[in-house]
């Protein structure tokens, strides 16, 4: 699809007789004339979107939503209704087995969990109303299950949860956003900000490959491992090739594995590094054992590093102890070219309409690789897959754009957008509901089953 051509200028040209009640009535008319098509209801509504933030209060934007969430038909959007009351929750029994990463995006005023600068642990790339974004639309989307209500996001309780525990998120710069978001939203909770803090004192930047911090209140810690490709890279061995600068050993886990092998929650990702520029073109080429495999493809040998995870989980981790948690990959929204060349995103301001989402081809084989790491080898409760890429696919609203450069930069230059990182608040947020979820719900299941069903009154 291409990009709506809509920018300040014509903007600037719409009558001003045109009142919200004319377009209101004029996006009910285009909702009964289908033919027109998903495109041109999205470009219309991303063009009242626009209109509305540029002439109208923003308060007077979102209480007109708050009234309209009895019309479904504008905020939720690609799926067959199910009605409310035939929702079960996720954490009761009859929520077993509901598919969490089926649902859709709804609008919902208590969004966002937190103010981005009323938390120390972002980085500026991802402070984006902070740098400059005008919208905060993107910070107003809650996920809704199809089938089933998720919990509300209670920091105390995972707080609670996570006493004398340690929480691993170990990945790329993806995973380092989605732990930033958890460390804002459980920081919420906590009043004295200053009882949280980092173990070795250092500061959150991105040059940093391991930051852990303390919730002294609860001696947890939340950590992070920058580990790319999981498995480790190293010099090019003895004898290889002179165009082979460094490979990646596709059967050996990172280095630092060691040290989050006994976490009590481990969140792995990986994705966004296994192409061709980031790889081979830098000479950086795949080995497994003594080999150096000159010819594997990039995609061969990310599904031989998958392999390598699962098969390190299945050998080293307690997994009655370790709940371990594989997020799928995060979606990039770059459209006309890519980072750094001229890619963009920046005029997005809301979420994808269809949810009928074709992949191109490497994030199928990303797809793919994850459903191998369900059906690989050990049971299905090994690995629990954090089944992202749908749900993330339809938020091309939500990445940095033009304000990553921190809050006296300005924005960046058109041809130099982020989309790929995520703002925040934002989308990673949702995705740290789910691991709320899924994580209190085993913490339940362990419960029963250490305790007997009597004791457990939740
Ligand atoms: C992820 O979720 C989507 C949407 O529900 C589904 O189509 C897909 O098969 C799931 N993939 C995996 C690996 O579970
Ligand atoms: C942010 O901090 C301010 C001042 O400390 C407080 O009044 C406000 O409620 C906070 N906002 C959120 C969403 O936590
Ligand atoms: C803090 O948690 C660690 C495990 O992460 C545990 O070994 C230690 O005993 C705990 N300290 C206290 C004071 O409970
Ligand atoms: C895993 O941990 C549990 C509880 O600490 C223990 O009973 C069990 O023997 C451990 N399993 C393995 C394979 O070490
Ligand atoms: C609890 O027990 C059930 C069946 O007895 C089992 O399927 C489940 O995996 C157990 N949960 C945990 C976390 O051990």
């Amino acid at each position: 699809m291409s990009k709506s051509p809509l920018s300040t200028q014509s903007l600037v040209k719409i009558p001003s007789f045109l009142s919200k009640m004319e377009i209101l009535k004029k996006i009910k008319r285009l909702k009964s004339m289908e033919p027109l098509g998903v495109f041109g209801f999205f470009c219309f509504s991303a063009f009242c979107f626009l209109w509305c933030f540029f002439y109208l209060d923003y308060r007077v934007v979102t209480k007109s939503f708050r009234i309209r969430t009895q019309s479904p038909w504008l905020l939720r959007f690609g799926l067959e209704q199910i009605s409310e009351s035939r929702r079960v929750e996720f954490l009761s029994v009859k929520g077993d087995g509901c598919n969490l990463f089926e649902g859709e995006w709804v609008w919902d005023e208590q969004y966002p969990l937190y103010q981005s600068r009323n938390c120390s642990f972002i980085d500026d790339g991802f402070r984006c109303s902070e740098n400059g974004r005008p919208d905060n639309f993107y910070t107003k989307w809650r996920w809704q299950p199809k089938r089933c209500n998720l919990p509300r996001f209670d920091a105390m309780n995972m707080l609670e949860k996570l006493r004398n525990r340690r929480l691993v998120f170990v990945g790329d710069s993806i995973g380092r956003n989605q732990w930033e978001s958890l460390l804002c939203m459980l920081s919420s909770a906590v009043a004295d900000k200053d009882s949280i803090y980092e173990v070795n004192g250092n500061p959150i930047t991105k040059h940093n490959g391991f930051l852990a911090f303390r919730f002294k209140d609860f001696n947890c810690t939340v950590e992070y491992y920058r580990a790319p490709f999981l498995v480790v890279q190293s010099r090019a061995p003895a004898g290889a090739p002179a165009k082979v600068k460094t490979t990646l050993k596709l059967d050996v886990m990172d280095w630092t594995s060691g040290q989050w092998r006994d976490a009590d929650v481990l969140v792995f990702n990986t994705g966004h590094w296994w192409n061709y520029e980031k790889t081979i073109r830098g000479g950086c080429y795949f080995q497994v054992g003594d080999d150096v495999m000159m010819k594997m493809t990039v995609e061969r040998a990310y599904r031989r590093a998958i392999k390598t995870v699962v098969k390190w989980v299945g050998r080293e981790v307690n997994t009655s102890n370790t709940k371990v948690f594989f997020r799928t990959f995060s979606p990039v929204h770059f459209r006309g070219g890519n980072w750094k060349t001229g890619g963009s995103c920046h005029l997005e301001t809301l979420p994808e309409l269809s949810s009928t989402q074709r992949f191109s081809r490497p994030w199928f084989s990303m797809l793919m690789a994850a459903r191998d790491i369900i059906s690989f080898g050990t049971p299905v409760s090994t690995i629990e897959i954090l089944n992202v890429t749908q749900m993330t696919a339809l938020r091309k609203d939500g990445h940095s754009s033009l304000y990553y450069l921190g809050p006296t930069a300005g924005p960046s230059s058109l041809h130099k957008q982020d989309c790929s990182h995520w703002c925040l608040p934002g989308v990673p947020d949702a995705w740290n509901e789910l691991l709320y979820a899924l994580f209190i719900k085993w913490e339940w299941s362990r419960h029963q089953n250490n305790t007997g069903p009597s004791l457990v009154q939740l």
